[in-house]
């Protein structure tokens, strides 16, 4: 799926498409939908559902889908997220987490089923996180004779 380019894109089509992607969500234990729709830098959008199991911990939530569908599709870069639930659900601490690895920061907009949405970023739902730039860089091979 495509959308605008990155200067210009429709906060509402993001939604729309989060929105039908709840409605594929498989949540058989919680009953609760989640829809995501994660726009790539290259315009590209991708879409993901809660995808839940018997086996409660293997559930994967909407918006880790739709980051796993992106990278292995290509894309790491990313714009924005769109989130859809009944009641305006924000994402969970393993998503934030998740969405920072491909983004420094991020456009999110939280959606509900009534309609409404409100508008926020990565970086002030995970303010001064954890990031690849925190780890120590790995030592050249001829620095660490050991490894050979
Ligand atoms: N869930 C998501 O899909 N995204 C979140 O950010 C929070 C929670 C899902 C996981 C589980 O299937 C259901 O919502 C209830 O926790």
């Amino acid at each position: 799926m495509n959308a605008s380019s990155e200067a210009e894109w429709d906060p509402q089509l993001l939604l729309e498409h989060a929105r039908q992607a709840r409605e594929r969500a498989y949540a058989p234990y919680s009953h609760y939908r989640v829809g995501a729709a994660l726009l790539g830098r290259s315009g590209r959008i991708y879409t993901g559902c809660n995808v839940e199991n018997a086996v409660y911990p293997l559930s994967t939530c909407a918006e880790r889908t739709a980051v796993v569908k992106a990278v292995s599709e290509g894309e790491r870069e990313f714009v924005a997220i769109a989130v859809v639930t009944e009641n305006g659900g924000m994402p969970c601490g393993a998503c934030r987490q998740t969405l920072r690895e491909f983004a420094d920061d991020l456009i999110i907009l939280i959606g509900d089923a009534a309609g409404h949405y409100r508008q926020t970023t990565l970086s002030q739902l995970l303010p001064e996180s954890f990031s690849a730039a925190d780890l120590p860089s790995v030592p050249p091979e001829s620095s660490c004779p050991t490894w050979r």
